[in-house]
Formats: structure tokens, C-alpha cells, sequence
């Protein structure tokens, strides 16, 4: 693997291989990697010859009383589990790299409407430091398609959506949540948990199912689905922030006509906010 902290060296490595006629994926990342974060990785291989991976705890998405001195960095560990997985590239920038002009004092990318929803209430500014970062990683790297996981199904909406209104040339491949074995879906931020917060964080998955389950067999009052799955979470020592049942493809309240629907959480534990979905297809 291929260790770049600079565009320049990255954009080096990427001319020879844009010469060579090869496609170029990007895995974009924060580090801290799991299982979940390779999982894109793997899926970036049968869509192109090369795989760059970027590393970059992007400090833009952050809120000013969120976790960006505690985020956990792991570069040794990361590069480990990357060349095990055989990545081509990892790019590793720094900050002055990525923000010379400042992060407050530079051109930002927004995507109205589905920024101000769910995540975007809770933590404003969050997407547009995301969709930012996304939107320089694309320029600099010129990739072809961009993988990212449906753990962050908002996110991975928004990023559609900034593609489409700005013409990005670039395919966005979507990657089904990877889950430990008790169901958690697999977060950087699961490091944060004790373990017995992290044995309750195992319920959010079940709440999920058999919300999923009910609105399979037709019970259609997707309000008291959604009342009864935050209330299951509040009683069981989770603080909600949202329980949300809605179309899938534009996040909008569901009607009872949507058949393609996606159940979305968030929740605290403590001061960890865990976040999870689950799509239903409707028969
Ligand atoms: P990060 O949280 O490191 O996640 C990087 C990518 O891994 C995202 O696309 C995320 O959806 C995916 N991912 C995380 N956990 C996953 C899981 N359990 N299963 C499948 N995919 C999973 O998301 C970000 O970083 C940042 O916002 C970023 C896009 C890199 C911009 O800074």
C-alpha cells in the first residue's frame, strides 16, 4: 500500500494510474477502522482497479460541543488493517493540507431541505462540513465511483443529492450496514461505550426488526410504531433524539401509499449518540 499525506503526492500517484487507464474508487473515512469500514473497501475492488482510501478526521462536521478532540486516531492500527485488505492507496492528508485558507474562512458546499431533517436538526452544520469535505475529496482525487455505507443512510442521501445538483461525474455505490454479532451496527464512536452500555446498544437493532416486521404483515399506524419504538428506547435507559418512519428515497413523512420506507434512529447512551436504520419494502 501507498502511503500520501500531501494532494500533490496523492495527485502524483493518481496521474500514473489515471495514465494506465485504470478506474480509481475512494473509500472517504474518518480512520478508526472496523470491520464496516473495510467492508467498503472490499465492495471498492469489484468496481475499480484502484482504491484509495482517504483518512481524515474532517474537523468541519464537527459541532462546537462535539467529540473532535476525543474522536479516536489510530493511524498505525488503520494502515494495518488496510494493507490486510490490500488497499492500493491510503491518503493521509493533514490539516493545513486540507483547509489552507482556514476551515471557517472557505467555500462550503450546502444541500438544502434534507440537511435540515434528523442528523441535521440535531447537529446544524454537521452535513455541510461533510458535504464539503466529500466534495474537495472528489476534486482531488477525480475518482469514478466513491463508496459509502448505508449506516449513514442521511448522509449517503445527501452526498447522492449534492451529485446530482452539482453534476459530480462520479458513481456513489451504497454498502449495507456491517454488524457485530449481537446486531450493534459497527460505529467508531461504539469505542465510547462501557460494556454494559454496550449490551443495551444491542437493542436498537431488534426495535429496528420489529418495527420492520409489523409494517410487513400490515399493521399501517406508523405513528404508533414510531411512538412505541422511542418509547421501548427511552425505558430501556436510552435518551432519543429521533424515531423516524419515511420514504426512502427523499426522506419525506411516509403516507400510507409508500411502499419503500427506512426506519431511522438516534439515541444516547450517556453522552454517546448512536445512530441506526433499517429499510422495509412493502409488499
Ligand atoms: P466514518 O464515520 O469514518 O465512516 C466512513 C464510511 O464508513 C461512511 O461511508 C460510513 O457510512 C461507513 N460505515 C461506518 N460504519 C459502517 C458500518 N457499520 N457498516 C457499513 N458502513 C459503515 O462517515 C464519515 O466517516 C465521514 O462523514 C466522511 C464521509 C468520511 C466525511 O468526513
Amino acid at each position: 500500500m501507498q502511503i500520501v499525506h500531501t494532494i500533490k503526492d496523492l495527485q502524483l500517484a493518481l496521474s500514473l494510474i489515471r495514465q494506465a487507464k485504470q478506474a480509481i474508487a475512494l473509500v472517504p473515512t474518518m480512520g478508526n477502522l472496523h470491520p464496516g469500514h473495510l467492508q467498503l473497501v472490499t465492495t471498492a475492488q469489484q468496481h475499480a482497479d484502484t482504491v484509495v482510501v482517504s483518512l481524515f478526521v474532517n474537523p468541519t462536521q464537527f459541532g462546537a460541543n462535539e467529540d473532535l478532540d476525543k474522536y479516536p486516531r489510530t493511524l498505525q492500527a488503520d494502515i494495518e488493517k488496510l494493507e490486510a485488505v490490500h488497499t492500493d492507496i491510503l491518503f493521509a492528508p493533514n490539516i493545513a493540507d486540507i483547509y489552507p485558507h482556514g476551515s471557517e474562512h472557505s467555500t462550503h458546499v450546502h444541500v438544502p431541505g434534507l440537511t435540515d431533517i434528523l442528523c441535521g436538526a440535531s447537529r446544524p452544520g454537521h452535513f455541510d462540513g461533510v458535504t464539503t469535505i466529500v466534495a474537495k475529496l472528489f476534486n482531488m482525487t477525480r475518482a469514478d465511483v466513491a463508496l459509502f455505507g448505508e449506516k449513514d443512510f442521511q448522509q449517503l442521501a445527501v452526498i447522492r443529492r449534492m451529485v446530482d445538483d452539482l453534476n459530480i461525474p462520479i458513481n456513489i455505490v451504497s454498502v449495507p450496514i456491517v454488524r457485530e454479532p449481537s446486531g450493534l451496527a459497527m460505529s467508531s464512536r461504539n469505542g465510547y461505550l462501557s460494556a454494559q452500555q454496550r449490551q443495551l446498544a444491542a437493542a436498537i437493532h431488534p426495535i429496528l426488526l420489529t418495527t420492520q416486521q409489523a409494517l410487513i404483515d400490515g399493521f399501517s399506524d406508523i405513528d404508533s410504531l414510531r411512538d412505541n419504538a422511542a418509547k421501548s428506547l427511552n425505558d430501556k435507559g436510552f435518551r432519543v433524539d429521533y424515531v423516524h418512519i419515511l420514504q426512502r428515497d427523499h426522506l419525506k413523512p411516509a403516507t400510507k401509499k409508500d411502499k419503500e420506507l427506512v426506519m431511522l434512529i438516534a439515541a444516547y447512551l450517556g453522552s454517546t449518540r448512536l445512530i441506526d436504520n433499517i429499510t422495509i419494502s412493502l409488499p
